[in-house]
């Protein structure tokens, strides 16, 4: 593939809206990458173009049996007003595990990051400096063959859109009421819960509406055999601080490896604060709260970086952590990445570029 990007700019910017007016993924930029993929010519024509609704054929494979991927990573503007991305190797090289299970070809990952990273110069004038405030990146690929046969599609668009973004939970973060969700189920080891595909979190929004008609923000959910492994919380990795240590689901093929719960590891390490990968059972949980040692517990992901759990609701009972507040560990972590994220705090790890 031609490696050159071909850049059209748009001939009419928008007006950019104000620091704290931003809420998440409501406002897109001027510009937008493109490139396509076709059986004969492999990942084509990199383009940047202006932002602008996309045409397709009624048949796209997408419509029909939802052959999508995508990636979520954010760039900050720091008080040198230098743009820094976060890890965004790690998204694409999840990007391409994403596309191994739904048949997508594979990417280039180093062009995309370097692709990631002319966009997001073209629009740096786009990256809010308010604490809190980010620009969300969003690279997706839809399969776009018109085709109503159940095989992988020939043909693919890869796109990335940037929003500017403020906090992901409208209670930023201070701790949100997560319900305990004993009847649907997220994912099971075999299917897609490891990828970032777009069916995973369309058949998560009717847990999440029963959620909230409980009076909580997102569910917790749990294994899809024994319905008893606590697996992620919402959209996010999630992690309790029991007696000291940390523990956090292990990567069994249903969850999903996140960025920021990998980053929440590694910082834990650093720390020399015990930070343990096992099966989480709901029972075991519950059995740390009755004797007091569950001390915090938090969501890990890109959109809200960290998000303490106040309460959880499981059946007739109503676990209350750290009194409802956020938790001292679940601030460190979430102000150190933060930190790093803006270019506030030494980056030890080398995790920003
Ligand atoms: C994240 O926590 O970054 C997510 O996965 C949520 C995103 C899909 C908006």
């Amino acid at each position: 593939m031609s490696y050159e990007i071909e850049v059209t700019l748009a001939e009419n910017k928008k007006t950019k809206p104000n620091a704290n007016e931003l809420a998440f993924g409501t406002c897109f930029t001027d510009h937008m990458f493109m490139m396509d993929y076709t059986l004969e010519a492999g990942w084509h024509h990199p383009r940047i173009v202006p932002y602008a609704p996309i045409s397709l054929d009624p048949a796209a494979v997408v419509f029909h049996y939802g052959q999508a991927v995508f990636e979520g990573m954010k760039a900050y503007r720091t008080k040198e007003d230098k743009i820094l991305l976060f890890r965004p190797e790690k998204n694409m090289e999840r990007l391409n595990l994403s596309n191994e299970r739904l048949s997508i070809p594979p990417v280039d990952e180093t062009f995309l990051v370097e692709a990631i990273k002319k966009l997001v110069s073209i629009e740096k004038d786009w990256v809010p400096a308010d604490e809190g405030t980010s620009l969300y990146i969003r690279p997706f690929i839809i399969a776009t063959e018109p085709y109503l046969g159940v095989r992988p599609a020939h043909t693919y668009t890869f796109i990335v859109i940037l929003s500017p973004v403020g906090a992901y939970y409208a209670e930023g973060i201070n701790p949100v009421s997560i319900y305990v969700e004993n009847n649907y189920v997220r994912a099971v080891k075999g299917g897609t819960g490891h990828t970032k595909t777009s069916g995973n979190y369309a058949a998560s929004f009717k847990a999440q509406e029963e959620a909230q008609k409980q009076g909580c923000a997102q569910v917790l959910w749990l294994d899809g055999v024994e319905k008893t492994y606590i697996e992620e919380v919402g959209s996010m990795n999630v992690f309790f601080k029991v007696n000291g240590e940390v523990w956090t689901p292990a990567l069994n093929g249903s969850i999903l490896a996140g960025v920021t719960r990998d980053s929440v590891i590694q910082l834990l390490e650093e720390w020399n604060i015990p930070v343990k990968e096992k099966r989480i059972s709901i029972e075991e949980l519950y059995a740390a709260y009755t004797e007091g040692t569950l001390e915090e517990a938090f969501g890990t992901g890109t959109a809200a970086v960290i998000s303490p759990i106040g309460n959880l609701k499981w059946n007739d009972k109503n676990l209350v952590i750290n009194g409802g507040e956020s938790g001292s560990l679940s601030m460190k972590i979430y102000d150190t990445i933060c930190g790093i994220q803006t270019g506030e705090k030494e980056d030890p790890f080398g995790w920003t570029v």
